[in-house]
């Protein structure tokens, strides 16, 4: 007799096909927060949106959007591709990490970033974290040039594109479905509102206020409620301005935790990353520590100076570190760092244990 093709037993069951509830769960949520990024930011239409900048950009206005150079006429938001991952990485990994606090940004123009956050704890059923919203919605204030020197000639203030009412952010909130009692508008110039925000404690504070007094208003009443382990993110960096107010802040509080880029002009930190050991490793710079790891396994492994049971383990470790830095690279992403983290973890740890 031959076999049926119909036989049960030769089929699979089509659950097979299926990902197990908690990997449907996991990737609905990756779909929803890039779909969200990529609509805030509007990479998701391969197309140019205007831009309001008043000075001569070179590059594609594609480009231009997607590094986040910009004043975009549409977006949401003015970040980029690169400074919008950085901040689902920071969100992702306090949620994962438990460290308490809400999320702040300083300086949020349309809202792009701050709905992302909202976003992002909604996907992650997050309801005891609220996202701070601060911001004149009237533009920057114009420099104070006796009191910050750093902002002296300072013109953004004239700009009405920088201006965007306190009712057009609520109103790109609702767009999203995502304006609800978690989202709290702290209406004014910083120098008004952050000294006396009812604000207890923070996980992740992003400053996007361009100017020095901006940035240190954000810095000197925030930075003091960010949880040990949480995110200082710098938005402006690659303007004087903020750079300097950040460059002084931390050599008056002596903050020595490592200054990660983003891309050409975002910077962040953990806090507290000095003292917190390997959990510390996080974001641009893990490739090259992995490949220092690496190197230093064909050093010691040239050196034939392990045991053999010693060298196969480490092998292990070095492989699934250099396919982590593989993949770290092709996605581009920061999203594999906590996997990299720990096969670092494990291979620096079989590397210590073989001397
Ligand atoms: C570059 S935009 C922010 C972009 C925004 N983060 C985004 O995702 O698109 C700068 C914003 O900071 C605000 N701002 C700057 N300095 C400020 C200050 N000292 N007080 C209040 N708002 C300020 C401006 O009103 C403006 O909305």
């Amino acid at each position: 007799m031959t076999e049926s093709a119909l036989d049960p037993s030769v089929f699979l069951d089509s659950s097979d096909f299926r990902a197990e509830p908690d990997e449907q769960l996991q990737q609905l949520r990756t779909r929803y927060i890039d779909l969200l990024r990529d609509t805030l930011t509007m990479a998701l239409w391969d197309a140019a949106d205007g831009n309001q900048l008043p000075i001569a950009q070179e590059g594609s206005a594609v480009d231009l959007r997607a590094d986040g150079r910009d004043w975009p006429q549409l977006a949401h938001t003015m970040t980029g591709v690169a400074r919008m991952k950085n901040l689902q990485f920071c969100v992702e990994d306090v949620l994962a990490r438990g460290i308490p606090g809400d999320f702040i940004e300083t300086g949020v123009w349309r809202g792009g970033s701050c709905i992302f956050m909202r976003g992002i704890l909604a996907a992650y059923g997050v309801n005891d974290r609220r996202v701070w919203v601060a911001d004149s919605f009237e533009g920057l204030p114009p420099p104070d040039p006796s009191k910050y020197p750093a902002d002296a000639g300072d013109a953004l203030y004239t700009y009405s594109q920088l201006a965007v009412s306190k009712e057009d952010v609520q109103q790109n909130f609702r767009r999203y479905g995502l304006l609800d009692d978690q989202v709290v508008f702290l209406k004014g110039f910083f120098r008004d509102t952050l000294p006396t925000a009812p604000i207890s404690q923070l996980a992740i504070v992003r400053l996007d206020g361009d100017m020095y007094e901006s940035t240190m208003d954000g810095l000197n009443n925030l930075y003091p409620k960010l949880s040990e382990g949480g995110y200082l993110i710098v938005d402006d960096y690659a303007l004087p301005g903020c750079r300097q107010a950040v460059t002084d802040f931390r050599a008056a509080h002596g903050i020595t935790d490592p200054m990660e880029v983003i891309d050409w002009t975002g910077v962040y930190w953990r806090k507290g990353a000095d003292t917190l050991g390997d959990a510390a490793i996080e974001g641009s710079t893990l490739p090259e520590r992995y490949e220092n790891l690496i190197a230093e396994y064909h050093r010691l492994a040239t050196e034939n100076r392990l045991h053999s049971a010693t060298i196969a383990g480490l092998q292990a470790n070095y492989l699934t570190a250099a396919q982590q830095l593989e993949m770290l690279r092709s996605s581009r992403t920061l999203r594999y760092t906590a996997k990299l983290r720990d096969a670092y973890g494990a291979a620096k740890r079989t590397i210590r244990r073989s001397h």
